[in-house]
């Protein structure tokens, strides 16, 4: 009997798709969902990462099942898709295999046939959870729940994901830069948590849903409740109940809906709009911002105790130009998710491209960098990326080791002497100013945060010239 098993249909014949539900439910004691588009298929994917098993027509419209397959099997590499199509179509075996698909069952369908395939794709999830031990999290190809980071701080981050995942109370506030990797880590943290994982990551974006929107899609309303309520509408909130709550750009929730919300954190319980009834949950709040909540705070523009009732466990994530060795890696990473299918893929960047991409500051961060290698595998048709195929902001960057800021021992026949180091460091950090400012003296001691006279005297005794 093929049991605790979560099963998406995306079927688009809605009777195919009841036929195909119910011989589900009959035949198995799996949860079973369905959709008849794409774009909703995705949308139960990104909210339920427990599913297992995607069963779908090649045949969809708008975009194919081809793309879908993709697309799921890139959210969650575990979930294994096994595509309908019209038998003996070799073709499309290859594409469906190419773009992730496990089994194919021919149409019309053999309902014994899908119950055997349904088996062998249990036996297969059961192989790979035993080869991940039951830890996504440790399969080192795609990172830590699919997000890179070999350095230092990532490990951190890491290690401080896998102890907030291992209890399953206490909201979490992530707080980094745009583009850093929050709402990934919101989703790493609801996929470690045993219970909490078996039900719904639900998001919402604090900052892209009108402000009096908001208040209903989280709390829900009632029949009735307002003009235009013409039926009653189950909340976010609700959704997340016993799963996880991700609050996202959690610092421009306005004040009046903050009060409600801290209501809801402290006891559990919150009424739709035009109700009278309690209604009881049970929610992990993970919050993110890229704003400085504590400033906010100070300057009364975000509740204290708001704040306090989020920030149980705080978490940063750190920028990535402070762990630029993580660069490489999330290049691979990104180059085999956009070089699929092309036939010109890029295959590497030479190391002078990959110096420059060291010594830009990235203030868009992983996603920065994401568009770049996107946008290279796009237009580059070359398979090496050289500095050239580079956007101009990047070929004007100096990497510290070329503009010779950083001496190797060996320069000093393997002694560290410290004074003659220094001095060669300090006139390499003139020349650049002066490099920088076109020898303007005055304008080199600002960028120096140097008197000028102490320049003046530098240069004239170190005999620095252009
Ligand atoms: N360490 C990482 N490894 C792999 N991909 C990453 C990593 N960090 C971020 N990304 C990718 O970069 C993009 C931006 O990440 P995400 O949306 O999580 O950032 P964010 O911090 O929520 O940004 P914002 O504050 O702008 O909402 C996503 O496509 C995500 O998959
Ligand atoms: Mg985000």
């Amino acid at each position: 009997m093929v049991d605790n098993l979560t099963i998406l249909v995306v079927e688009q014949d809605e009777i195919q798709k009841s036929r195909l539900v119910n011989f589900f439910k009959k035949n198995t004691r799996a949860s079973v969902l369905h959709a008849v588009e794409p774009s909703s298929a995705l949308e139960i994917i990104n909210n339920n990462r427990y599913i297992e098993l995607l069963i779908t027509d090649l045949f969809l419209p708008a975009k194919s099942g081809l793309d879908l397959i993709q697309k799921a099997v890139s959210k969650n590499p575990t979930l294994v898709p096994i595509a309908l199509m019209p038998p003996g179509d070799r073709r499309l075996i290859v594409e469906s295999l190419q773009a992730g698909a496990r089994f194919h069952v021919g149409i019309p369908y053999d309902y014994k046939e899908i119950l055997e395939v349904v088996k062998n794709c249990l036996e297969y999830q059961k192989l790979l959870h035993m080869g991940l031990n039951r830890k996504p999290a440790l399969r080192k190809s795609d990172g830590f729940c699919g997000i890179i980071g070999e350095s230092p701080p990532m490990q951190g981050l890491f290690k401080t994901i896998e102890s907030v995942s291992s209890c399953e109370h206490g909201n979490i506030l992530l707080q980094g830069e745009s583009g850093t990797g929050k709402e990934l880590v919101a989703r790493a943290i609801h996929d470690l948590t045993s219970e909490r994982s078996r039900h719904n990551f639900v998001p919402v974006n604090c900052a892209a849903i009108p402000e009096d929107l908001l208040e209903s899609e989280l709390f829900g309303y009632e029949k009735g409740a307002f003009t235009g309520a013409n039926r009653a509408k189950i909340g976010r909130l609700k959704h997340a109940d016993k799963g996880s709550l991700f609050l996202d750009e959690i610092g421009d929730m306005r004040p009046g809906l903050q009060a409600k919300l801290l209501r809801v954190l402290q006891e559990q319980v919150f009424e739709p709009i035009g109700s009278v009834k309690s209604i009881k949950i049970d929610i992990r709040v993970i919050a993110a911002t890229n704003k400085d909540l504590e400033k906010l705070v100070k300057e009364e523009n975000f509740r204290e105790d708001l704040f306090y009732r989020l920030n149980v466990v705080p978490v940063s994530l750190p920028p990535l130009r402070d762990r630029t060795e993580d660069i490489p890696h999330l290049v691979e990473k990104f180059l085999l998710m956009y070089n699929r299918g092309r036939p010109h893929a890029i295959r590497e960047f030479t190391s002078e491209a990959m110096q420059k991409l060291k010594a830009y500051d990235w203030p868009g961060n992983v996603r920065e960098l994401q568009n770049l290698v996107q946008r290279l595998c796009i237009l580059h048709n070359k398979p090496t990326v050289d500095v050239d195929a580079l956007p101009e902001k990047f070929k004007k960057l100096d990497s510290p080791e070329k503009s010779g800021l950083l001496q190797t021992e060996s320069h000093y026949n393997g002694h560290l002497d410290f004074h003659a180091m220094t001095v060669d460091f300090e006139n390499r950090l003139i020349l650049h100013a002066l490099f920088k400012t076109n020898w303007n003296k005055k304008e080199a001691a600002k960028l120096l945060k140097m008197k000028r006279t102490t320049l003046l005297e530098k240069i004239k005794r170190r005999n620095l010239r252009q």
